[in-house]
Formats: structure tokens, sequence, C-alpha cells
């Protein structure tokens, strides 16, 4: 059985985070499937800290097109384009962007008129190729900061410590890579 996410919305940012990096290195243990890690730390952090909407907006043009990946919460729009919203802006700036008052953003995409303010951290590969933007809605106004940034910049690396093998590639390598006859 898997673990319990534990519930952090009132622990200290940052020991929320620790808690979090060492379930998500249990949990993908072995792993080199980025889908599957993009649902585990989408879950991980949405039941965790109670975010209105948590998931990955993946590049499937580079330099033009994110589409939606593994999320956890309301129904979450399918395409956003470079410098388009929050999203659209942190990927083709490929840097974080946290924003305290969505109302205030030009051009932030609404999906849930229940969201205030919001993080969005870039997804790099080992080779610092831009993969996907993790998004983060919350209720809260001004629900974000610098602690969020760290510790949300430290679960995505995961992305750029761990090698990407299509599935294809594993099924190839799967008798090799068995240790039993
Ligand atoms: N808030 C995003 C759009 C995506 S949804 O909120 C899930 C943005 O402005 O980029």
């Amino acid at each position: 059985m898997e673990p319990a996410i534990p519930d952090l919305r009132s622990a200290p940012r940052a020991e929320g985070y620790a808690r979090l990096l060492d379930l998500q290195s249990l949990l993908l243990d072995g792993s080199h499937d980025r889908i599957a890690a993009m649902a585990t730390t989408s879950a991980l952090l949405h039941h965790a800290f109670g975010h209105l909407w948590t998931g990955f907006y993946r590049v499937v043009e580079p330099g033009a097109l994110l589409r939606v990946g593994p999320y956890q919460g309301s129904l979450g729009c399918l395409d956003i384009r470079f410098g388009r919203g929050v999203c659209g802006t942190a990927a083709a700036e490929r840097r974080t962007m946290v924003v305290a008052d969505v109302h205030a953003f030009p051009g932030h995409i609404t999906c849930d008129p229940r969201s205030r303010s919001e993080i969005v951290v870039p997804v790099f590969d080992a080779d610092g190729c831009l993969i996907a933007v993790l998004d983060i809605d919350s209720a809260v106004p001004a629900g974000f900061g610098d602690e969020d940034r760290a510790g949300l910049e430290a679960l995505v690396a995961w992305f750029a410590r761990t090698p990407y093998v299509p599935d294809p590639v594993v099924k190839a390598l799967r008798p090799v890579l068995a240790d039993e006859p």
C-alpha cells in the first residue's frame, strides 16, 4: 500500500517541502517515467498543502506550445501558448513566476474563478531543455513566497537528475536489465 500523504497545511513551509522531497524520492525510487513523476508530484503537493489546482503543462512544441499533463483539481485548459498567461510567460522566460494577485497579472488565464495567487516553476531535463512547467493555483491571496520557490524547484530537480528512458526502450531493455533469468 502507498503511504498516506501528510497534511502539511499548518506546518512551516520549508519543513513541509523537506518531507515531500523525502516522500517523492521514496515513491519514485528506480523510476525513469516522467508522467509517473508528474502525477506523483502533483498528488503530493496538492493534498499536502490543500491547493486549488496543482499540475504540469508539458512542452509539446518547443518555444511555442504547452499542453496540460498530470494534475489535481478542477479542469485545466488544454493548451497554452508560450508567452500567454503565467504559465506561458514562465515557459518563455524559463524562470519561476510568483504572482501574488492573479487579477493584476496581464493576460492571466482563468481556469478557476476562485484562484487568487499562483506560482509557476519551469521544469528542465538533464540537458537544460525546458520540458514542462509546474503550475500551482491557490485560493489564498499572496499564497506563495520564497520558501515555495525553493521547495518546488527542489522537487522538479528530479527531472534534471533522472535520465529520460522512453517506454519502448524500457520494454526493449527489460530482458537485459532483469536480474532473474
Ligand atoms: N493559471 C494559468 C492557466 C492554467 S490554469 O490555472 C490551470 C495561467 O495563467 O497560466
